[in-house]
């Protein structure tokens, strides 16, 4: 499963990119909003850090707009993915992008059948948001297994970028249920990496070689 950053934070990103763990990254207009600079200028950075697929978002909502921005976007940088929101404009401005050759992520996907649509218009990646749907008393992860299930029954080559993630179980479910890709803020990713039995077991390795390398002495 692909691991991607959910972020435009060239610090987060920058920390993270060395691990060798990143596929790539995603970021959204709120996400974007944060940073300082032009966003242009932070997105083709994001893009040299991690030469992998960053999403970048339209903000227009006519599907004329969104194609425009979108051609402008993907014209920033050859890792650019045009982020479209699931509406019934995204819909047509996805099968236009992805006619010309663009990669598509459509996002704001909260039901099967939405999913089901923006696969049909050539979508590169739908971005079901599972901490939203939780944030509402309906289980995110359920909507991953439903999407997983009826991508598998056909030929659609979309992948399924589980997003709004929250926190570890997110990832574990995710990748149980063969979903093709996780977005995560940095802090979820960094949970990923915590266990207190391996912080216990190298202080003992480590105080043991020690003691042996003092009594040796
Ligand atoms: O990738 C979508 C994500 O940024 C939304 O996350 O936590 O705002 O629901 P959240």
């Amino acid at each position: 499963m692909k691991i991607f950053i959910d972020s435009g934070n060239l610090k987060e990103i920058e920390s993270l990119v060395p691990l060798g763990i990143i596929d790539g990254i995603t970021t959204n207009p709120s996400l974007l909003a944060k940073e300082p600079g032009d966003y242009r200028e932070i997105l083709k950075k994001i893009c040299q850090i991690v030469k992998g697929p960053t999403s970048a978002e339209v903000v227009a909502t006519d599907a004329e707009g969104m194609i425009r921005q979108g051609r402008e976007l993907a014209g920033i940088d050859e890792h650019i993915v045009v982020k479209v929101p699931f509406t019934r404009e995204g819909v047509k401005a996805c099968k236009a992008l992805s006619s010309e050759g663009m990669r598509v992520n459509v996002t704001l996907i909260f039901s099967p059948t939405q999913a089901l649509l923006a696969a049909k218009v050539g979508a590169t990646y739908v971005s079901p948001f599972v901490g939203r749907l939780d944030d509402i008393a309906t289980s995110g992860m359920g909507l991953i297994a439903e999407i997983v299930e009826i991508f598998g029954n056909y030929k659609f080559s979309t992948e399924v970028l589980v997003a709004s993630t929250r926190g570890p179980m997110h990832i574990v479910e995710a990748a149980r249920m063969g979903a093709d890709i996780c977005t995560c803020p940095a802090t979820v990713i960094e949970s990923l990496f915590k266990h207190p039995l391996t912080d216990i077991g190298l202080e003992k390795f480590l105080k043991d070689w020690e003691k042996a390398q003092t009594a040796k002495v």
